[in-house]
């Protein structure tokens, strides 16, 4: 199998795995996202500048006896223009760097641009239905409003979009976590310190954010969702990304006459004697939702039977449901 680095591991953790006639992985590296999504699609398009990276796809290819990928050399998109996929992956170079030294970190666009032109191009290489699982970083211009950047680069993609922070740091702290290869060496580690925080600051920014943008192309109102994560709790996300794109649909309307079940397990935090507590996704993306003991209790008797009208729900139990559906953690039932 080809390298399953901590990003690539986020990355596959957060990929829809419908069945898929094409599936498309742009900057593929060893390959691996190709050679996972090659399990439910019957083709798949690789891409990568770099012929080794490509070379070492097609022998992971070969050594996992998968024949339906295909390696293509070029750059992000353009190998497949006027082509559509029911998935699209995408760990490409996303970093916010003043530099070009490295082909995994460095794609040569100014500041955050490069991950809006993945979120671009993605949107219109999908097709009617099609998910897309791109990760990339985005410049914090106002600290209130962090992922206002990639909020807007969503919108009017014809897609509805999740996205999901993963990290947050200030100029200073970005550029450390970029350049530790030289900690040892203080006068190179100061220079690029002082190089990649002036960077971020000539670009107007207060801070960089990185994460995952999720989309699925759906025609009609679309929606933008945004979450923060933890990347050393994620467990595979699939069937609840899934089931939470596909509960904006419905979720929309008033909820009280909805029939509602748990769609997946669930924990329960509380502090004795308390009004706090908190609800736990077991599975997926782990997120933790603080309410109220009562809240909690009507989501555990939630039987996807009585509806929440039948079952009592106050205004937060009715909250806390909505935010359990926009999460994919439960589903309506008809
Ligand atoms: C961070 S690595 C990720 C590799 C793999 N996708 C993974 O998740 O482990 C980024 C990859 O993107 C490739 N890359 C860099 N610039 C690119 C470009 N302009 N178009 C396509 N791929 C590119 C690099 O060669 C490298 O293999």
């Amino acid at each position: 199998m080809a390298t399953y680095t901590p990003t690539a591991r986020t990355c596959d953790l957060l990929t829809p795995r419908p069945r898929v006639a094409r599936a498309l992985d742009v900057g593929t590296g060893s390959g691996i996202h190709a050679l996972l999504a090659a399990r439910h699609a019957k083709h798949v398009v690789a891409i990568d500048v770099n012929d080794r990276a490509l070379a070492y796809t097609a022998l992971n290819a070969g050594l996992n006896a998968i024949d339906n990928v295909e390696c293509r050399n070029g750059s992000f998109f353009d190998p497949v223009e006027g082509e559509t996929f029911g998935l699209i992956v995408c760990n490409a170079p996303f970093v916010v760097s003043p530099e070009q030294r490295w082909a995994y970190r460095d794609s040569g666009f100014r500041g955050d641009d490069v991950t809006a032109h993945v979120v671009h191009e993605a949107a219109s290489h999908l097709s009617k239905g099609g998910y897309a699982t791109l990760l990339g970083s985005w410049l914090i211009v106002n600290e209130d409003t962090p992922e206002e950047r990639p909020a807007d680069w969503v919108k009017k993609t014809g897609c509805d979009a999740w996205i999901l922070t993963s990290i947050e740091s200030d100029p200073l702290e970005h550029a450390a976590s970029w350049n530790g290869s030289f900690f040892a060496d203080s006068g190179t580690y100061a220079e690029a310190l002082e190089t990649w925080t002036k960077y971020i600051g000539e670009l107007g920014a207060r801070g960089v954010g990185e994460g995952a943008i999720l989309l699925h192309k759906r025609a009609g109102r679309n929606s933008l969702r945004i979450d923060e994560i933890d990347e050393d709790s994620l467990e595979d996300a699939d069937a609840q990304i899934r089931r939470a794109f596909a509960n904006r649909r419905v979720a929309s309307n008033g909820l009280l006459d909805a029939k509602i079940a748990r769609a997946m397990p669930l924990r329960v935090e509380r502090e004795l004697g308390r009004k706090k507590a908190e609800i736990v996704l077991g599975d997926g993306t782990c997120s933790i939702l603080p309410t109220t003991p009562e809240a909690i209790e009507l989501v555990e008797r939630l039987d996807g039977k009585k509806t929440l009208r039948k079952l009592g729900a106050d205004k937060r139990a009715v909250k806390l449901c909505r935010e359990l559906l926009g999460l994919g953690a439960l589903k309506i039932l008809d």
